[in-house]
């Protein structure tokens, strides 16, 4: 067996009704796991859900905001009783609050790091032991190349994604010793629901376009592929890495 595959892996994607999440249920599914995922939007959530049965994918979802302790727990409950066990943790749900710094409200930048920051490292300590039944298991934290440099999209998202990132170098040495590997993706610009206000701003994506390498905006099943290959067992001796999915942005200075 080449395994360049999830058979009989069981994942976990927050906020995979859409976007980029979306894009990796489809990718998990497609290599074989079974995917449990969550978002707010029940219509999205429940649509998203019949759409991935229809195609024969293995999949459930479950409704609730990641930064809610009653969502956590009902996620956490629901593997626990069904799966006894987690393979796969994906942290993707994200937001983010457009504006200046001086303009935020304590409770606008609370929930821009709530979400993005706290409520990922909240389920990977709710989750660290069904990880650790896990068969090899691999987490992956999205992050963003916000939490590296600033790219114009405020401090408090580049803050929680910068928190983000150092959270995962921390757990992979903390958790290689149980043998779950934690990694890390920094997405670019990518078409979303989430940038589509931005990316329609033709001046706006002129300049992302002309600085990115590439010369192009990335799509979410490109962020999906580099999700699958960190969490298949084929990348065993990589952890704590941020891999940057980014049309070579981050190795330009032009
Ligand atoms: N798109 C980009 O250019 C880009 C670049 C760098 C990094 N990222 C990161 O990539 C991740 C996904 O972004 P995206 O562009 O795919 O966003 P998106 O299109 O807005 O999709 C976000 C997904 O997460 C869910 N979600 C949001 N907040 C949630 C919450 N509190 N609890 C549960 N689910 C929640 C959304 O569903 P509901 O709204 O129904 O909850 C949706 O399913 C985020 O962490 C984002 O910061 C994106």
């Amino acid at each position: 067996m080449n395994n360049w595959n999830l058979k009989d892996k069981k994942a976990l994607v927050t906020g995979g009704s859409k976007g980029i999440g979306k894009a990796v249920v489809a990718e998990l599914v497609a290599l074989g796991a079974e995917v449990l995922f969550t978002g707010r939007n029940e219509t999205d959530l429940f649509n998203t859900e019949q759409e991935f049965k229809q195609q024969g994918g293995r999949v459930t979802a479950i409704s609730g905001d990641v930064a809610d302790a009653a969502a956590q727990n009902r996620i956490v409950e629901w593997i626990a009783q069904h799966w006894g066990k987690l393979d796969i943790l994906i942290n993707n749900a994200g937001i983010n609050i457009r504006k200046a710094s001086h303009e935020y409200s304590v409770d606008e930048y609370n929930k821009v790091i709530g979400i993005n920051m706290l409520a990922p490292f909240e389920l990977c300590r709710l989750l660290f032991s069904l990880l650790q039944k896990g068969n090899k298991a691999a987490v992956v934290n999205i992050a963003s190349v916000a939490g590296s440099y600033d790219v114009g999209t405020g401090a408090p998202y580049g803050m929680a994604k910068a928190g983000m990132i150092q959270m995962g170098r921390n757990l992979a040495s903390e958790w290689a010793a149980y043998g779950i590997r934690v990694n890390t993706v920094s997405p670019w610009f990518t078409y979303t629901p989430l940038t589509k206000g931005l990316l329609s701003n033709p001046e706006k994506l002129d300049k992302i376009i002309s600085r990115t390498p590439l010369r192009r905006i990335a799509e979410d099943n490109e962020v999906a592929a580099a999700v699958a290959f960190l969490v298949m067992d084929k990348a065993s001796y990589i952890t704590g890495q941020n891999l940057a999915v980014d049309g070579g942005i981050t190795a330009s200075l032009l």
